[in-house]
């Protein structure tokens, strides 16, 4: 095989930045390709652009022979407020990538996909082979994400893989999502706010195993396939996690419960219980999250301590 040369989109993102020091360490090759300034130095192909453009991708994807596609709008409030323009970029968006992809010969693309297309579910942990259910704008643009790549694979012979995240988490992850908001409020001595009971249970993934594992999609010998990317050993409710965060920090606050009415938020927007299985990832990309929560936590207490206290 020669050089590995991959195009990430949304590079520059909390994900695309794990995701390019993970290529680093395998030997890759990387363009970067986003709207915004590259967070780490030393990357060589730097193109700013937006996948809106299918000139600026088609600069970028030139001479690569692997893509991975994270570019996308996300964020709960983000997505259902400006719902046609989530639309737009993450389906527009995609397909741009995607045709720039076949244009350039491209042989495989990673597309980051999101816990988020299964929605509510009565089986768990949930596995590929649930069935959709999404509940959102930015579900339905993830699955039209993934249903554009299935057919240009067929058409055109592009190989593919899915990476479905689920709950990532870690330093340098937008404000707006549950683990900064709480990390942030706890350090600055402030009670992490909990929307309803605090019930609602998740599995969070730290960004460098999800990273690992998009990269190991994109490298192994199996194409076509949908993966689900999580930490399955570590499911927890948004209360516990809240006493966690603080049991950790020694600092001594309590959470603060704020109802859905109260909130910026929609109850009927919210899922229960998301739990990944993540079975054939491990069968087949021999993949295994590392990160225990606490030490991820710990990580982004200190990370916030140095930069984000107020
Ligand atoms: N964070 C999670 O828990 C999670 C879970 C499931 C799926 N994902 C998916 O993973 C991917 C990366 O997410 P992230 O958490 O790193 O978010 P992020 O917002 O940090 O990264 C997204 C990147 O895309 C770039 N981008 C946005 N619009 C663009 C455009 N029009 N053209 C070019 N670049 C553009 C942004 O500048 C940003 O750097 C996304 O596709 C997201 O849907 C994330």
């Amino acid at each position: 095989m020669g050089k590995i040369k991959v195009m990430v989109t949304g590079a520059g993102g909390f994900i695309g930045t794990k995701v390019v020091q993970e290529l680093w360490k395998r030997g890759c090759e990387v363009a970067y390709f986003d709207v915004i300034e590259p967070k780490i130095k030393g990357i060589k192909r730097v193109n700013r652009g937006t996948i809106l453009d299918q000139y600026d991708l088609a600069l970028a994807a030139r001479g690569c022979n692997y893509a991975i596609h994270l570019a996308a709008l996300l964020g709960v409030q983000k997505t259902d407020s400006d719902r046609l323009e989530c639309l737009y970029i993450n389906i527009q968006g995609t397909l741009n990538v995607i045709e720039a992809c076949v244009k350039e010969g491209i042989k495989k693309i990673v597309f980051s996909s999101s816990s988020e297309v299964y929605g509510d579910q009565d089986k768990l942990p949930i596995s590929e082979e649930n069935p959709l259910n999404p509940k959102s704008v930015y579900a339905v643009s993830k699955i039209a994400g993934e249903e554009y790549l299935r057919a240009y694979s067929e058409m055109y012979g592009i190989k593919y893989n899915i990476t479905r995240l689920f709950n990532v988490y870690g330093e340098y992850q937008r404000e707006e999502f549950v683990l900064p908001k709480f990390v942030q409020r706890v350090v600055n001595n402030e009670p992490p706010i909990i929307y309803g009971d605090g019930e609602q249970v998740r599995s969070f993934c730290y960004v460098e195993d999800a990273a690992r594992g998009i990269v190991d999609a994109l490298l192994t010998d199996q194409a076509n396939q949908v993966f689900n990317i999580g930490n399955d050993r570590e499911p927890i409710s948004m209360k516990d996690l809240a006493y966690k965060l603080i049991d950790i920090s020694g600092k001594s606050i309590k959470p603060e419960f704020v109802s859905y009415e109260e909130s910026d938020r929609e109850s009927s927007r919210e899922i229960e219980k998301r739990i990944p299985c993540i079975k054939k990832a491990k069968q087949v990309l021999g993949y295994e999250p590392r990160f225990p929560l606490d030490e991820g936590l710990k990580r982004m207490i200190a990370f916030y301590e140095e930069n984000n206290k107020k």
